[in-house]
Parts: C-alpha cells; structure tokens; sequence
C-alpha cells in the first residue's frame, strides 16, 4: 500500500484566467542582469561609504534596519570592496565570517550572494552549517550558522583566521550569538587587525549598545507602509485549517500581493499546504472559478534546493502562497507579500529543569514578534495582516518581547565550550544577559554526571573530547561508550537517526486507513528492548534496501529524516575515529560482563549499555502496583508515563527499568516518554551513587570565592582620601 508521496510545493492550477494584478515586478526576484540595480535600491545603499568609513575607524560597529533593509547581503560584499579595509587590517585578501542563527538562513544568503557575485556557490562565497562545509580556499565570505563558529573559536580562540565577523540577527538572542558576543568582545581587546560588527532588526537597540561599550551605530532608515491589522480569535488547535481558509478567502477576494501565512512547525506547514491544495480542488469542483496558486512550505528542515524555491518569481497571474514557521519573520525576506497571516504562536525548546532536558513546546509569541510578522506585509506596498487571535489575547496573553534563549534551553553544551576555552569562571563570563542560576546549576550537574567536569567544575579530558564533538554532550558521551562496547557502527547510526526530526511519516488522524497501514508498517521494525534498536533497524533495512526512497514511503518512514541521518552519520563517522581515552567507568563494566560471560554478541544489550553512560540520570523504574506504563525517575523520584507511540507500549510488555533520551508534555512537570529502552539495574548501579555526590556550590566555582568583607570606618575613611591611598600603595610596592 503506498502512502501519497509529500510534494515540496504543490502548483494549484486555476481554470480562470483571472488575472491577479498588481504585483510589481520589481518585487519579484530580479534575474542577473538587472542585479546591481536591485542592490542600489536597497535601503542600506545609501549608508555605503558611512558604514565602510565606521567599520575602517572602530573595532566594534552596530548596524540595524529592518528586516529586507540589506544588511545580510550587502553588508559583506561593501567590505570585499573596500580599499582601505584590507591595508587597515592588514591582509590582502579579506576572509569574513557572517553567522546566523538558522541553517536554513546561512545557505539561503550564501546562495543568493554567489548568485549576485556571479560566482559558484562554495568558491568566493561559501557556507558552512553543522554536518555540512560547502566552502574552500577561495571562500572569502563565509555565512555560517553561529555554532558553527563557536566550535571554530575551540580550535582557534581569537578566530585568527578572520577579519571581520558579522554576527547577525543579534537582536534573535540566540544562545551561540549571545555566547559569541562575549568571545568577540574579548578577540577585539587582543587583536588590532580585527572588526566585529554587530546587526540586528531594529529591537533592543539600547541594551546591545550598552553591551558593546557605546560602539558607534548605523540605523538604517527603510520605508514602511501601512499594514492594516485586524484580529479574529480561533481555536488554536484548528489554526491550520483557519489559516488555509483565510488564505484562500485572501486569494478570492482581494487584489495585490503575495501571502505569508505563519504557522508553528514543519508540521502544520506541510498538512496547510495538502489542506490548501485539496480546498481549492474541492471549490473547482463546485464549479467556482479560482486562479492558480503556487504553495509552498519554508521550514528549517527543508532541503535547501526547496527552501530556494520560496524565492523564485511565479507567473504572473499566479498568487504565491508561503506557509511558514517563524523562519520568515525577520531572517528571510520574501519580496512581494502584501498579506501575513499570523497564527500568534511559535514552537521553541524550551528546558525542563526537573530532567534536564529540553522539550518542543508550543508557546504564544510576544508582541514585538506579532508586530514584526505584521511588517512583513507592508514592505513593498500597502498590506493587511490577519492575526487568528483576538486583540485582548494580545494585551494580555502575549509578553512585551520574547525569552531569551539563554533563558530558555538547558546550558550544557554552552558550559562545556567555554570550559574548554579555558573560561574557568562561567558564572562570571559577562553574558549580555546572565542565565538563570538554577539553568547553570543543572548544566554543571549534568557535565559532573557524564564526567565532563570533576568536582571542582574543571573540564577532563573526556569533557575535552566530548567538546570536540557537534553533538549534544550526552550523545557524544554514548558514542565514546560504545568503543568500549564495541557497538560504535550502530551507536553513530542511532545518534544520526536521533539527532533528526521524526523518523515516522505523518499521516493525519483523519485518514483512518493509511494510519492502520503505517501502525502495521512500524511493526515490522519494532524491537522488544524499546525504541532505539527500533530506530536502528528502521535505519539498517533503509541501508540494506540500497537507501531507496521508494522504500521509505513504502514503509511510512520520513525519508527527508532518513537521509539526514544517513548524513550526519557520515560527518561523524570522520570526526571521532582517533578517540582513545583510558580509565573510562565502562571498561570496568565492560570486563566484569566479559568475565561473567554475560555479554553477548548481540549487539542491542552492547548498544543499550552504551546508552547508559551518555543518560544514566534518565533511567527510571517501573512504579510497582498496577500503573501499567507509570515510571519513577532515579534522578529526582518524577512521576513519568510512556508514550502511546513508543515501542514498548504497541507490544505493552513493561520492562521494570528503562532509559529515556526524549521526553515532552505540554506542562513541564508531566513528562511523556517518547524514545526509551529497556536496561538492567545492574548495568547502572555503579553510575547512579554520583547522582547524589554532586556538590553543586562546589561544582560551579562559588564555595572558593569568599563574600566581600564590609569595610570598617577607618577603611572607609582611608579609601575617600587619595594622599592615604597613594601612600599605603607605596607601602605594599
Ligand atoms: O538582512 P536584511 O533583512 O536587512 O536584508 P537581506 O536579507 O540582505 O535582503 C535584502 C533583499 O534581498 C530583500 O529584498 C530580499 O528579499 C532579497 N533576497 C532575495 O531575493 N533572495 C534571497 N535568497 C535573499 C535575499
Ligand atoms: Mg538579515
């Protein structure tokens, strides 16, 4: 039985010949020729020679505008062209680095400016985003995802291979730019033949020029039109289906421009655009003339050739359609759209303190963001924006400006990078704005658990490995594991199929017989020790069936999940060959199971052990009366229930321990186990006595440092007279 095979945009082919007019085709993107035009209509053409003239004067200049002003095009190409920049700083041949907080944006800028350059992607203009370098020796621009270049900075702390750095999209405050704004703040006190520049859409100006001691700053005016707003409250879990039927009322009735709708996930994006499409299909058959639509998703995860699509110019009388997460509300800019639907919510990691783990959460988002989503309608003509939510949900339910990342997500990897920059003191490394303290706490904790940092909080050699490593510690932490164990092949595979999207095809409720035949397809790949062997079978029987994506539909596997996966694995697979470090807790496992002749060559007991010691603190017991599926947590006793999906609830067989790596719940204090496995006690018990060892005072540094003594009168007195002062300096000297 074959499941429908998921377009990446759908042409909508009208029957009338209705014109849609009025999009202008200077909106529309511009072929090569008429390029430098298009570059010297840019808002930022005008500050040209102001913002080369700052860059040549100052270590650290500020530049913002709003969103589709230029600064993430231009700006690195003003620099290339700059004759007295290379003199200043003392290189020939400029390299410069400008990160982003999104993949999806990296690549999408690198393309386009290769494209206005006239020059292959890779070569003078290039990208480099986890699991992925496209750039080379030639490679003079360099768009970049933010860790990325924080994982550079591990290798080489004053990033020496640089000019400039442009950190973009500041203003997103994403957890890597906010880290990297204080690295950089650092590089520019030690190097002379460097300058930072730092963009942001036009919010919190106040607070980044504070932050970066007063450095000059570039606001780059833009012409806005008026967005009419109007608000109109639906049921959030039915905003696909009010989105789709706002968007085709938008394209039946009213005249100018393109449609931005904002949904929350990759998700919802792709069921609007299927909702759409069989809509408008459902309406011609009703005999009403509708013109042709083009519809697209845009969403982090897509494959960067669709995602490029979102771009391109369509027929003239074609209304484009975007259904899109929050990617498009300030790090891409789509020309032409005169209406924004705005669904009010965003889907964001949010961090669980109690597990230490991070969860997908749905949350609304604040009111600058709304206002931002609105300005997207107004930038190349007059617009409205249909918000499907009321104006009261807006005073009152919507914060003034959103989260922090910092704020948001659990910390460890951040920690472990500085620590291995040698930033002993992370509780004092002058964040923009300080983490919580219970947030640095938990992230200390869980570096001491997996042996990242000893007691005093100081990164091991281990912590300095794991480092090393583009993954989430923990996972880096089972992939060292398995060496010992001797199931590293099949660990690299799941880490790959875990640090993906959802491995299983989406089917919606709705579609009673396609969702019995997925149910039966997983069943072929379910194993009884839970979810992980699972994966890694999925994973195998892709390999073994030549990696084929009619095999993947077949089966209702997500192929896109798939083939990154087999990617990543790829990317790794290189990274941690030359891994030996000795004295590891598992090689005393590892021997008593030999000797004891306990472990067999089955390699799901090798790979489960292996699992525990990236995520012994996620291993709970089954509650013993009667609560089939009810867990309780070792770390902290949470109540914890398996989730209806997962291996071990379609078999409904029980282990008395398991071992979980993904947890969610819409509440934080409830979780859901959505990826685990079965584990023995004993192959935790060893581990699990460090749970309560962690001294966290100690851990974080605050038991050495002592509390200010207050001063006594004489001291007081002594330190507002300056002759006593010089004289007592003397006396020391
Ligand atoms: O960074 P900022 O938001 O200020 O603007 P930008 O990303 O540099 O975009 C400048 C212009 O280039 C906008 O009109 C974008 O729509 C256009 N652009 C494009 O057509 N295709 C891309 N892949 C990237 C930008
Ligand atoms: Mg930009």
């Amino acid at each position: 039985m074959k499941y429908k095979i998921k377009k990446f945009f759908i042409q909508f082919k009208g029957f009338s010949k209705k014109k849609i007019e009025g999009i202008d085709s200077i909106c529309r993107m511009p072929y090569l020729n008429k390029m430098d035009q298009f570059a010297s209509e840019l808002p930022i053409h005008k500050y040209k020679d102001q913002i080369l003239q700052l860059i040549c004067e100052n270590p650290i200049v500020m530049i913002t505008g709003e969103p589709g002003s230029g600064k993430t095009t231009q700006i690195p190409q003003y620099l290339l062209e700059s004759s007295d920049l290379p003199r200043i700083l003392k290189s020939s041949k400029l390299k410069i680095a400008i990160t982003q907080p999104r993949r999806v944006a990296a690549i999408a800028m690198a393309r386009r400016v290769s494209y206005e350059r006239k020059c292959g992607l890779g070569k003078e203009v290039g990208y480099s985003i986890r699991f992925e370098d496209c750039t080379s020796s030639k490679t003079q621009i360099k768009y970049m995802t933010d860790g990325v270049l924080l994982r550079e900075a591990l290798q080489d702390n004053q990033l020496s291979r640089y000019s400039v750095v442009i950190l973009d999209e500041a203003h997103e405050r994403s957890l890597d730019t906010d880290i990297l704004l204080g690295l950089l703040k650092q590089v520019v006190q030690l190097r002379k033949d460097f300058r930072l520049v730092v963009t942001s859409a036009t919010l919190d100006i106040e607070l980044f020029q504070n932050y970066l001691g007063n450095c000059p700053l570039i606001q780059i005016e833009g012409r806005q039109y008026e967005v009419e707003v109007l608000h109109s409250a639906v049921k959030s879990d039915l905003r696909v289906e009010f989105a789709v039927n706002a968007a085709i009322r938008i394209h039946l009735h009213e005249g100018l421009g393109d449609v931005l709708v904002f949904l929350t996930g990759s998700e919802e994006c792709e069921k609007a655009c299927r909702v759409c499409f069989d809509t408008l299909q459902k309406l011609v058959a009703k005999g009403k003339p509708v013109p042709s639509m083009m519809i697209l998703p845009l969403y982090g995860a897509m494959p960067s050739e669709e995602q490029s699509k979102v771009f391109k110019p369509c027929p003239e009388d074609t209304r484009k359609v975007i259904f899109s997460t929050n990617i498009a509300e300030t790090s891409l800019t789509i020309n032409g759209i005169g209406f924004v639907i705005d669904c009010g919510y965003i889907k964001q990691k949010a961090y669980n303190p109690r597990t230490g783990l991070d969860a997908l959460m749905v949350t609304p988002i604040s009111k600058q963001q709304a206002k931002q989503r609105a300005g997207r309608a107004g930038r190349t003509q007059e617009g409205k924006c249909f918000r499907l939510y009321s104006e009261s949900f807006f005073e009152e339910q919507m914060a003034e400006s959103a989260v922090a990342e910092i704020k948001r997500v659990n910390l460890s990897s951040t920690i472990l990078t500085l620590k291995a920059l040698d930033i002993r003191d992370v509780i004092n490394f002058g964040f923009i704005e300080p983490p919580d303290h219970e947030a640095l706490l938990m992230a200390h904790k869980q570096l001491f658990l997996i042996g990242a940092l000893d007691e005093d909080g100081s990164i091991t050699e281990l912590g300095r490995s794991l480092a090393s490593l583009p993954l989430e510690p923990t996972y880096s932490r089972c992939l060292i594991a398995s060496l010992i164990f001797k199931s590293y092949s099949e660990m690299l595979s799941l880490v790959a199929m875990l640090s993906t999207e959802n491995i299983w095809q989406n089917v919606p409720k709705m579609d009673l017989e396609n969702t019995e035949n997925a149910k039966q397809a997983q069943l072929q790949f379910i194993d009884k020790s839970g979810d992980h062997v699972t994966y890694l079978k999925v994973f195998d029987s892709w390999r073994d069936n030549e990696y084929s994506e009619a095999w993947c539909y077949e089966n209702f596997i997500n192929a896109r999940a798939l083939r990154q996966a087999r990617d990543i694995r790829g990317q790794l697979k290189t990274m941690i060959k030359n891994f030996r470090i000795s004295g590891l807790p598992e090689e005393k496992l590892y021997n008593e199971l030999m000797e004891k002749k306990a472990l067999s060559s089955d390699s799901s007991i090798r790979l489960r052990l292996a699992l525990c010691f990236g995520f012994y603190m996620n291993a709970a017991r089954a509650v013993s009366y009667g609560q089939e599926g009810s867990y309780l947590s070792v770390s902290d006793g949470t109540m914890l229930h398996v989730d209806k999906q997962s291996s071990i609830s379609i078999l409904g067989k029980y282990p008395p321990w398991i071992i979980y790596t993904h947890l969610s719940g819409s509440t934080l204090s409830h979780g859901s186990l959505k990826v685990l496995s079965k584990i023995r006690s004993e192959w935790i018990e060893d581990l699990t006595p460090k749970l309560s060892q962690a001294n966290l005072e100690r851990l974080v540094g605050l038991q050495k440092q002592k509390r200010p003594r207050e001063p006594s009168i004489n001291e007081e007195k002594e330190a507002e007279d300056p002759a006593i002062k010089v004289n007592q300096a003397r006396e020391r000297y």
